[in-house]
């Protein structure tokens, strides 16, 4: 394959700490092989609309500790047609990038696939989603960082929650997974944990509310906003009914959990994911994600990515369900 000469970096889907972390790691090891490299602003809108510039090396210093990402990020409805990726790749050859690195999710993913068969452009994917939902890596940029946020928020709640003997059901992101609320739940202590992996919860959480009846303690419920049941006011609607004497409050977090500073784990994940994705063009990859298992870097093919599902660890279900009693 031909030497890559110009490379596109772009960001996305939902934004993700440590994307800019990312973005540094790439730029700076492209630049350090010798490939120029260009930001593509507002993922695949602005590939579509030619929002794009060179990024020297100065361009991504003082980015490595913010939250959000540098280049804007959109979701394309326009990319998802036929002569939407032809223009994004017109505007590709008008600045004779020859190779793509795609940070996002499944969603970006998918659109990065079907450009690269379509055009014959090698295009590295690196995962940076809030919801590590992504097939072939344990990890994805943005989860630990998000973690973080809800386990703080969490223990807050805990405090009123205590106070006032009062059931909390709180609402964390993870549209199709429950990552996030898994592993959240297990760190906060959760009582109850609800995720659209694990079916017919409620006898689950109707079994518990009965147990903790006759306590009067307080509890804290953490859902995923995708669960099966339906998003938290709807389950805390459900059991209101039944558990009248319970005071029950509902925390929806929301889009906190999508900003501030990456933590260490995810800076120091997306420099090595970033590093890797320009490594992995030099050894003429063509269409894969630059992953992490078992801590090393592994490559996966964008199309198995996208296509396979990524189920939550038994283990971690154990350690909930055992933690639980
Ligand atoms: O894909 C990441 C995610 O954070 C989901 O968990 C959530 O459902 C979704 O993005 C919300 O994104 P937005 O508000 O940007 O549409």
């Amino acid at each position: 394959m031909a030497k890559i000469k110009n490379l596109g970096v772009l960001t996305s889907g939902g934004d993700a700490p440590g994307m800019n972390a990312a973005i540094r790691a790439v730029t700076r090891a492209a630049i350090f092989n010798n490939i120029e490299v260009f930001g593509i602003r507002r993922g695949y809108e602005g590939m579509i609309d030619g929002d794009i510039e060179k990024l020297e090396s100065k361009d991504v210093s003082g980015i490595i500790q913010k939250g959000g990402t540098m280049l804007k990020t959109a979701r394309s409805a326009r990319f998802r047609t036929p002569e939407g990726r032809k223009q994004a790749y017109e505007n590709l050859e008008k600045f004779g990038i020859d190779a793509l690195v795609v940070i996002g999710g499944d969603g970006s993913f998918t659109g990065a696939s079907i450009l690269s068969q379509e055009y014959n452009i090698p295009i590295i994917g690196i995962p940076g989603t809030i919801d590590n939902d992504l097939y072939g890596t344990d990890y994805t940029i943005g989860y630990d960082t998000c973690l973080n946020t809800v386990i703080e928020a969490v223990d807050k709640i805990r405090d009123t929650a205590s106070s006032h003997n009062r059931i909390f059901f709180i609402e964390v992101m993870g549209r199709d997974a429950g990552f996030v609320a898994l592993e959240s739940g297990i760190a906060t202590g959760a009582e109850v944990i609800m995720i659209p992996e694990v079916k017919n919860q409620m006898v689950e959480l109707r079994e518990f509310l009965s147990q903790r009846a006759k306590s009067n303690k307080s509890s804290i419920i953490i859902c995923a906003e995708g669960d099966d049941e339906g998003n938290a006011y709807e389950i805390a609607k459900k059991v209101e009914s039944e558990f009248p004497q319970f005071d029950i409050r509902v925390t929806i977090l929301g889009h906190i959990q999508r900003g501030g500073s990456p933590s260490s784990y995810d800076r120091v994940s997306a420099s090595r994911m970033g590093v890797a994705a320009v490594e992995a063009l030099l050894d003429d990859q063509k269409s894969i994600m630059v992953g992490l298992s078992n801590g090393q870097i592994v490559h996966v093919p964008l199309n198995k990515t996208v296509k396979m599902h990524k189920g939550v660890p038994k283990s971690l279900l154990d350690v909930a369900h055992i933690l639980a009693i």
